[in-house]
């Protein structure tokens, strides 16, 4: 199967935060921002795969900075590592200042997508060739995010973390 490289899949959508999506704080309630993550990580991984995809699991997100009302929030997904069917996505989310036009990191998301047939059984996805190199970090260290995943969904014993396991004895 043919490579595709992170570049490949980026997904970015850009939006505002509008009064019916915030807390009571008036800061961009975290569900919503999560379902924006979710959305442009399924497409990420249809880019890469071009097959039907579903939300495997969300193996990490950092709420690291409050998003005010009014802001103009950019989420961003490429693809960070292809397994056999599931894809590992990062996300990155940038708000944007009025005055400045500057971005800002706001927060940071990682979720695991698996692509399926119409019958909703895993298949094959391309191999992905990163490039820059936070590219290469990602990738690098996305076999530890999907041996830790499956060992708290309970689909992989602890004993057979080996990626996982190396990173605590060698550190
Ligand atoms: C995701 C799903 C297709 C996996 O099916 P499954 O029968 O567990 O299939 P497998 O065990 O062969 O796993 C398929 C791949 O998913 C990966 N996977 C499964 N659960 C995972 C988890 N919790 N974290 C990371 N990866 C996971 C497996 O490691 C495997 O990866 P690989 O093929 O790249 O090695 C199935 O659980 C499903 O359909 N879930 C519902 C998805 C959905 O509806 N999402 C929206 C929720 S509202």
């Amino acid at each position: 199967m043919q490579s595709r490289t992170p570049e490949d899949s980026k997904t970015t959508l850009t939006d505002l935060v509008l009064p019916s999506e915030t807390n009571p704080l008036n800061n961009l309630f975290g569900g919503e921002l999560l379902a924006r993550m979710d959305r442009a990580a399924s497409i990420a991984a249809r880019r890469h795969s071009r097959r039907i995809v579903v939300t495997a699991s969300v193996n990490h997100v950092a709420f690291n900075k409050a998003v005010p009302l009014g802001s103009v929030v950019t989420v961003e997904a490429k693809v960070s590592r292809a397994f056999k069917s599931s894809m590992e996505i990062y996300i990155d989310v940038w708000v944007e200042d009025r005055e400045s036009g500057h971005r800002s990191k706001a927060n940071e998301a990682i979720y695991t997508f698996v692509a399926v047939d119409e019958t909703g059984h895993p298949v094959a996805v391309p191999p992905l060739e990163p490039e820059t190199e936070l590219e290469k970090q990602r990738f690098e260290a996305a076999l530890r995010r999907k041996q830790l995943s499956l060992v708290l969904a309970g689909k992989l014993k602890p004993g057979e973390a080996t990626e996982l396991k190396a990173l605590f004895v060698n550190s």
